[in-house]
């Protein structure tokens, strides 16, 4: 693959950390965390895993960096814009908005990192897959290899595909669970593996099970995977204060996560053990996906206080 002292630095560690806690014990479950740690945080978790073969793309076809789509408080946006600059690449991206707030924490990284940010207002922005709306954009960014939102593309998912998330550190996994929201990574996740997949929808989009089997290999077709949409709440990006009081909970445990992605799904995790969905006696894989550089974005928009930032983030002890 590729081979720089830059990707080096970017090449996540895995760690493997089993959380403690009455309800598992109550239901004789392990739970597994496994954590994709690098020294740049922004790609840590799912995100170089789902950029790394895109990134050999524009080696291969000497483009000059990557295009790609996002929200105006996407880890994918700051993910891309972080492993751009640390490779000499280009970024852009079009941002779902109507303006650029750039005191949005965000898109700050995003523009300090050098990315061109570009404003697409919702009903544009809902064309991002349409084939003659990119080729439109890959005529204006000739030299840019277009990365899709989320970075759910066949090279994300054979990324995400390298990780072995069934073999934990007391034996293989039952079921291997992760937030889904452009399907990429449980796409990546089945095509790896042969135990159960549990994708936790973050958001609500019929067509996510669609999106995900476009992304499997013909092998994959076959295997058991399901997308529980039960616990998307309000939507994506929204939730209550029992979600933020169980992400608290979890940082005393020195789990640190967001209510969007990971916090989301092990809450819906704490709550299928609890209602009998998953057995008694499983052992479970649950991938943090990062995306803790999104708290800002809470506190940014006063959605969280500055002391849950610092709690959740790990910036002071659980
Ligand atoms: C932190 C985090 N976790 C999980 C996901 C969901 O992954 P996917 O979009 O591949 O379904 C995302 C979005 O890309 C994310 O930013």
């Amino acid at each position: 693959m590729l081979y720089s002292p830059e990707i080096q630095l970017i090449s996540p560690k895995q760690r493997w950390q089993r959380l403690s806690h009455p309800l598992l014990v109550q239901h004789r479950i392990q739970l597994w965390v496994c954590h994709l740690d690098t020294l740049v945080p922004e790609v840590s978790g799912n995100k170089w895993l789902k950029l790394k073969y895109h990134v050999q793309q524009v080696m291969q076809q000497n483009c000059s960096g990557i295009l790609t789509f996002g929200g105006a408080f996407s880890n994918h946006l700051c993910a891309v814009a972080a492993c751009c600059r640390l490779l000499g690449l280009q970024s852009a991206a079009y941002v779902r908005a109507d303006d650029l707030d750039m005191a949005n924490p965000t898109l700050a990284f995003c523009q300090q990192a050098g990315m061109q940010l570009y404003a697409l207002d919702r009903t544009s922005y809902r064309q991002r897959d349409n084939p003659d709306f990119i080729q439109q954009l890959q005529e204006k960014h000739k030299t840019l290899l277009m990365v899709p939102e989320g970075g759910s593309s066949d090279a994300g998912a054979s990324g995400i595909a390298e990780l072995n998330l069934a073999t934990t550190p007391e034996g293989d996994a039952d079921i291997i669970i992760c937030p889904t929201a452009s399907g990429g990574t449980l796409a990546g996740v089945i095509n790896r593996h042969d135990c159960a997949a549990l994708g936790i929808a973050v958001v609500k989009d019929t067509s996510l099970p669609q999106r995900v089997s476009q992304l499997l290999t013909p092998e994959s077709r076959t295997k058991h995977w399901q997308i529980n949409t039960n616990f998307v709440g309000k939507g994506y990006g929204k939730f209550d204060e029992a979600l933020l009081s169980f992400c608290r909970e979890m940082a005393q445990h020195q789990l640190h996560v967001e209510p969007i992605y990971t916090g989301k799904t092990l809450a819906a995790v704490f709550s299928l053990i609890a209602s009998g969905d998953i057995p008694e006696n499983s052992r479970l894989s649950v991938f943090h996906t990062g995306g803790l550089q999104g708290l800002k974005g809470l506190h940014y928009r006063g959605l969280i206080t500055v002391s849950d930032l610092a709690l959740l983030s790990g910036s002071v002890a659980g």
